[in-house]
């Protein structure tokens, strides 16, 4: 006699039990990072009154929209592992632990950033930091974060203050490049060689790993923690270590045609104009004929005109000294003028993604 029900007789199923899991992680971390947001700004307001005001409200319909993209992201990064482009797992992988060590440093941060955003001052580092090495758009603290990019404080904190930003779905972002990826990797090689250009602290490089764990992976930043950053992540995962790189992405370490894909995410927003079509020119050259390019970043205001107000928020609360010309900036343009052949633009949520061919 079995004394415990099975799920087939409860009539349950696991994958919808797996569905019902993911929805609950998304929606609570959500839920979290509108809290945060929340109180943190009612505190600091009250702290650190700021001297002018920095954001419009938004309308109903652009809440609406919001909320309706939110809602398509999460059906879409769902369907992904239900149809094998990635592993389930994947939909619930997040730095627990780390989120949890780090989020006390977080509000003493958020503190100083805000005092920062006040006094408009974004040239701030610690003295020991050598600028030297690093161009000069680069010197300056991208979203009034102390350090900018350039500290183990700051790597430490980034993960979460982009999950707090995107509420919850940056990683869901990452992943909508994997789809075209797959496809394109079981058209041809299925080890390819891939370059994550700007990997930051390594979070799409261990979505690449798990997708693709026969590929060669490389990473390449400017930061030289948060590289360090994303070697204890993906030192985690068991296989062949990811070559991470400390290097310009404007003036990539590597010979011609050596990649069979390349992946950009989050970089280009946070590049003078010049720079982008310098990146996308090496980017070029690095990759093979037949190769793959995805780029992603924020949506941009031709593609959607009536969040504009949304995108304006963003760069007045945030230091983004490149944001506002990057939204009006024609990047598929740009990846033509090089060289590249446009095969599809896809849009998932807050960001936009250009899918290119090295001919
Ligand atoms: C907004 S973060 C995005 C990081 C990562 N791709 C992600 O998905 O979170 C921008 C990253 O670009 C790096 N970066 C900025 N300018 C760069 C450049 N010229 N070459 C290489 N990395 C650069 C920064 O150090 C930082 O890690």
């Amino acid at each position: 006699m079995q004394l415990t029900p099975s799920l087939e007789s409860l009539n349950v199923n696991l994958t919808d039990i797996t569905h019902h899991a993911y929805e609950t992680v998304q929606r609570g971390k959500h839920f979290f990072a509108i809290a945060h947001k929340a109180l943190s700004t009612h505190i600091f307001l009250g702290l650190f009154p700021p001297t002018q005001k920095r954001t419009q409200p938004l309308s109903p319909e652009v809440l609406a929209w919001v909320q309706e993209r939110y809602n398509a992201l999460l059906e879409t990064d769902w369907q992904g592992a239900e149809r094998g482009i990635y592993p389930i797992d994947l939909l619930f992988d997040a730095p627990w632990t780390e989120f949890l060590q780090f989020y006390p440093s977080l509000w003493l941060d958020s503190s100083k950033m805000w005092q920062r955003a006040n006094a408009n001052m974004f040239q701030e580092f610690d003295a020991a930091i050598n600028l030297e090495n690093y161009p000069q758009y680069y010197r300056q603290n991208f979203h009034y974060q102390t350090d900018g990019y350039l500290s183990e404080t700051s790597a430490n904190l980034y993960d979460m203050q982009v999950e707090i930003l995107f509420g919850g779905t940056a990683d869901a972002m990452r992943r909508r490049i994997l789809a075209p990826l797959v496809d394109h990797v079981q058209r041809n090689s299925p080890s390819p060689r891939i370059l994550d250009i700007a990997c930051g602290t390594g979070r799409t490089l261990k979505q690449l790993q798990a997708a693709f764990p026969t590929a060669s992976l490389f990473g390449l930043d400017l930061s030289e923690s948060y590289l360090r950053k994303a070697n204890t992540l993906l030192i985690q995962e068991a296989g062949v270590l990811p070559q991470l790189v400390q290097g310009r992405a404007e003036d990539l370490p590597y010979v011609e045609n050596h990649f069979d894909i390349l992946t950009c995410i989050f970089l280009f927003h946070e590049l003078p104009a010049p720079v982008r079509q310098q990146v996308i020119a090496e980017a070029y050259r690095v990759l093979q004929p037949g190769g793959m390019f995805i780029l992603c970043d924020s949506i941009q205001v031709a593609d959607f005109p009536g969040q504009r107000v949304m995108m304006d928020n963003f760069a007045n609360l945030y230091h983004e000294p490149f944001y506002r010309n990057y939204i009006e900036d024609d990047i598929s343009q740009r990846l033509t003028d090089d060289g590249f052949e446009l095969l599809g633009v896809e849009y998932h949520f807050m960001s936009k993604y250009w899918i290119v061919r090295k001919p």
